[in-house]
């Protein structure tokens, strides 16, 4: 903002002890974040000890931030916390390492790979919902991590997961536990080493974790699934980073995935006539929906692109300068973080009007958020996108296409759900629904 001298105005600037940033990380930085930028506007500096950190809610300044390149890294605290489980992998590497990984790691969720794995998906669903019976109440979040941990497993992996499913939850709950206290917690380096119960288990989760990906990359040798590929493109890579980037493409799609598509079942449950509209497009859908979805099925892509804007899976992303950096409004030095919250800007009612409102005609073609407003970003944007954007859209319309037709979902109890923000958007304990069986 410019003052009327010319001069550009500094953000509000905002000290907190770390006794303060303690507390808030304790409570939750989603509702410290949302009343910040409420009170504070799209702009606002916090001084965390030493360290500066920003809050940016301008969505064109978001995505100037975005497109940087270099210097800007994802952020520091997250990345090397992030480290303790996902090694060097995708989502965490940087540099040279990480650009070789982003080259290899594209191909594999990309468009012309999708006919093949819609069918193991259709098929994930399937088994998935084998054993529900009519009436009875189910944990929809637990039943959407099962469907996407095994949709990304099998095609990343090319074998089938239901042996490890129960395994791999148990390492993966024991593995977030340990991240959500790690996160910004750079003692948790050495406490992951010390001989006590929490470590011990998180040494046994990762473990688990890595031995199973190590069994599944030896038996997909040579198939042609995405690691078939990636390991014969990747002579470079040693094993370890081989695994660790098939580990960072399997947390990153199931768990961001699974929340996606259990906030739209959970809003769909709520609005009687978009499960109407839906139903109605799958029996009129032509035969290509099953391989092709998204052209096929435009108003089930306006439902999860409005869940992804009411819910986004990603709340938040970060990035750290590594040199000053001018933008402008945002004047960045060395070893600043900048802070972006897709939950916040989607839920801004400049951008998007009456926003708590569940409203897929917001997306509809030839309307103004079609999905091209910058103000809507739920894969990010910039060099360090997500890149398994279309395989989350498939797989989350393939999803809905097999089990709404099958299963009328009744959310368990009328209270609001509450959020659980930590790496990811989640619901806040159970999503207990009950499910009942559509007849003909
Ligand atoms: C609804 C589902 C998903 C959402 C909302 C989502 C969101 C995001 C976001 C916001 C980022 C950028 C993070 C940043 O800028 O710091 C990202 C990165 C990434 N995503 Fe996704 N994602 C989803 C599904 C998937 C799937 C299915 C895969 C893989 C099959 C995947 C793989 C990745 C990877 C590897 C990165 C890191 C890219 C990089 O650092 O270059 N994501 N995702």
């Amino acid at each position: 903002m410019m003052s009327t001298s010319g001069s550009i105005t500094p953000p509000p600037k905002l000290r907190l002890s770390l006794l303060g940033a303690w507390r808030a990380q304790r409570k939750g930085w989603l509702d410290q974040f949302v009343r910040l930028q409420a009170e504070h506007g799209d702009l606002v500096e916090l001084q965390l000890g030493r360290r500066r950190v920003f809050l940016l809610s301008d969505p064109a300044l978001i995505h100037e931030v975005l497109a940087l390149a270099k210097p800007v890294m994802k952020e520091r605290g997250l990345q090397v916390n992030a480290r303790l489980f996902l090694g060097d992998g995708l989502l965490t590497s940087q540099g040279e390492t990480y650009k070789r990984q982003r080259q290899l790691g594209r191909p594999a969720v990309q468009a012309e790979h999708f006919p093949a794995q819609a069918a193991v998906i259709q098929d994930c669903f399937e088994r998935t919902q084998a054993p529900w019976r009519d009436g009875e109440s189910r944990d929809l979040a637990r039943e959407c991590a099962d469907v996407t941990l095994r949709a990304a497993a099998e095609s990343v992996l090319g074998v089938n997961f239901d042996r490890q499913l129960a395994a791999t939850h148990a390492w993966l709950e024991e593995i977030s536990e340990f991240a959500r206290r790690a996160i910004s917690n750079p003692l948790y380096f050495v406490y992951q080493h010390l001989p006590l119960p929490r470590p011990i288990r998180f040494r046994r989760a990762r473990a688990g974790l890595n031995r199973m990906l190590e069994e599944a990359l030896s038996a997909s040798r040579g198939r042609p699934t995405w690691l078939g590929h990636l390991e014969a493109a990747g002579g470079e890579l040693t094993p370890a980073q081989i695994r660790d980037l098939a580990k960072s493409v399997l947390l990153a799609g199931y768990e961001t995935t699974a929340n996606a598509l259990a906030w739209t079942l959970y809003l769909i449950s709520g609005n009687p006539g978009v499960e109407r509209q839906l139903l109605q497009e799958f029996a009129a859908a032509p035969p290509s929906a099953a391989t092709d979805p998204l052209p096929a099925l435009p108003y089930t892509l306006q439902v999860v692109r409005e869940s992804m804007r009411l819910y986004p899976p990603v709340w938040i992303v970060g990035r750290e300068a590594l040199t000053d950096i001018d933008l402008g409004r945002l004047q960045l030095r060395r070893g600043d973080t900048v802070y972006m919250s897709q939950y916040i800007v989607h839920r801004d009612p400049r951008h998007f009007p009456n926003p708590t409102r569940f409203d897929p005609e917001r997306f509809a073609s030839g309307n103004n958020h079609a999905g091209t407003t910058p103000a809507y970003f739920p894969f990010g944007a910039g060099p360090r996108s997500c890149i398994g954007k279309q395989f989350a859209l498939q797989e989350l319309a393939l999803g809905l296409r097999h089990w709404l037709p099958r299963w009328r979902f009744v959310i368990d109890r009328p209270e609001p759900i509450g959020l659980d923000a930590v790496v990811t958007l989640k619901p806040l304990g159970r999503l207990r629904m009950k499910v009942f069986r559509r007849t003909a």
